[in-house]
């Protein structure tokens, strides 16, 4: 097979810069490793960027997200019993959109296959050849039979496992992390929400968040040991924790109800440099992963997306190559910055196994800081609803 970008990972970064690339005329295949109904199963982010909003407009996708989506004009912090609002409307005149990665997948799919796109599921032992030369390829296996793409540039879009990350040689690659001592239980039910804005909790019990997806299905997580199970959390064991983790006033308008999901995610921050290796370039997880708290995952993804995308679209069109040359420096200049943020929002939520009760007032001190401090709630909802691309 031949085409002009061999995009590597169907989940979010990889459909979505396929389809954008569709809409400038620019030719890709997407390979992914598992099917689609697998990629589509996974229940992942909630709150998206308006980037993000704006490239699915962009790439003909946003008609579901804009009817189904919630714009949220802020969001709750609580600590014990006292909750207060960061209005991202008022400190930064933009909103965050609240609809699934799930969803956003889904409806990338969608516009792919009604586009002609091409995307070969189930495809196994992705290898990439000749990065560094003017004729890279892909080779790859897929019902038993050896194929191979031509191709001009390889995008790397296939997550933290991905190969895409490990072609880079090791002698050029260097990988910063930090792994963070607990986990994070996530679950949905087919309740309504606890309340019409998000809210992150801090509580000497741990970190909770009350999140949602609709108006009768709601995404709750608690701060748990990493060496713990799901099936060790009953339905009830699961609600009575949440329940002393939030405000009480909170607690008391808790619906419960059934879980339907449960899974427990680690926590970790890991930026690898540089994000490109002659053709082949790492967009998404697949060059880095933040923590979860504050909802940057998914997003920093998308701004890799919208680099990478105007970078190729820039050289197709015009022949520039400054795009492409200046890809890495110009995506991990806002990646560190996100997991800044990412990493200083899990350090004042959660409670860690080695903190003293030091560590815990200073938190309590941030948190007051934040609640009473104009400057330091612009900052916050600046870093929340996206920096610039
Ligand atoms: P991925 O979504 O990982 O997609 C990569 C794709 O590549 C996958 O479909 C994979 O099957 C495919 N692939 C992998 N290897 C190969 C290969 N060798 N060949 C072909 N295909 C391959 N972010 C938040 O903001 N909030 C959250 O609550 C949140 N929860 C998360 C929970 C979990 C369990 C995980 C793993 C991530 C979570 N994230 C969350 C992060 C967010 O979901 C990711 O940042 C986002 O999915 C990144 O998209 P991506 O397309 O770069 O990578
Ligand atoms: C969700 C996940 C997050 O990590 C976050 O900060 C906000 C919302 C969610 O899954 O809804």
């Amino acid at each position: 097979m031949k085409t002009q970008v061999a995009i590597i990972g169907g989940g979010p970064s990889g459909l979505l810069l396929s389809q954008l690339l569709y809409t400038q005329g620019i030719d890709s295949i997407v390979l992914e490793r598992k099917t689609k109904d697998y990629v589509l199963g996974r229940i992942r982010a909630g709150v998206l960027e308006q980037g993000l909003v704006q490239m699915m407009e962009e790439a003909g996708c946003a008609d579901r997200m804009k009817a189904e989506g919630f714009p949220h004009d802020g969001t709750e912090i609580s600590y014990g019993d006292e909750i207060f609002r960061i209005d991202f409307a008022e400190l930064t005149g933009t909103p965050v959109m609240v609809y699934g990665q799930t969803e956003v997948t889904r409806d990338l799919y969608e516009a792919r296959e009604k586009s002609g796109g091409q995307i070969e599921c189930n495809v196994e032992d992705v290898v990439i050849h000749d990065a560094k030369s003017d004729a890279p390829f892909v080779t790859f296996t897929q019902d038993g039979q050896e194929r191979r793409i031509d191709c001009d540039y390889i995008a790397g879009c296939d997550g933290f496992h991905g190969v895409s990350r490990k072609t880079i040689p090791e002698t050029v690659r260097k990988e910063y992390e930090k792994v963070y001592p607990f986990g994070w239980l996530g679950v949905l039910s087919e309740t309504p929400p606890v309340n019409h804005e998000l809210i992150y909790a801090n509580s000497d019990r741990g970190f909770a968040l009350c999140s949602m997806r609709n108006e009768n299905l709601s995404r709750y997580y608690i701060q748990c040991p990493i060496s713990d199970d799901p099936n060790n959390w009953s339905d009830e064991a699961f609600w009575e924790e949440l329940k002393r983790r939030i405000p009480s006033d909170v607690a008391a308008k808790l619906v419960t109800g059934p879980l339907i999901e449960k899974s427990i995610a680690p926590l970790r921050s890991f930026v690898c440099e540089p994000m490109q290796y002659g053709r082949l370039f790492l967009c998404g997880d697949a060059a880095h992963i933040v923590p979860p708290t504050g909802a940057k995952g998914l997003n920093t993804a998308a701004s890799d997306v919208y680099y990478l995308y105007h970078a190729l679209t820039a050289f197709y069109k015009s022949g520039s190559s400054d795009g492409i040359e200046g890809y890495s420096a110009k995506a991990l200049a806002r990646v560190w910055k996100a997991e800044r943020f990412s990493w200083w929002f899990s350090s004042l939520m959660h409670q860690y196994p080695d903190q003293t009760v030091f560590d815990h007032k200073m938190q309590i001190a941030e948190l007051e800081f934040l609640r009473s401090n104009r400057a330091a709630q612009k900052a916050m909802a600046e870093n929340y609803v996206g920096l610039p691309y």
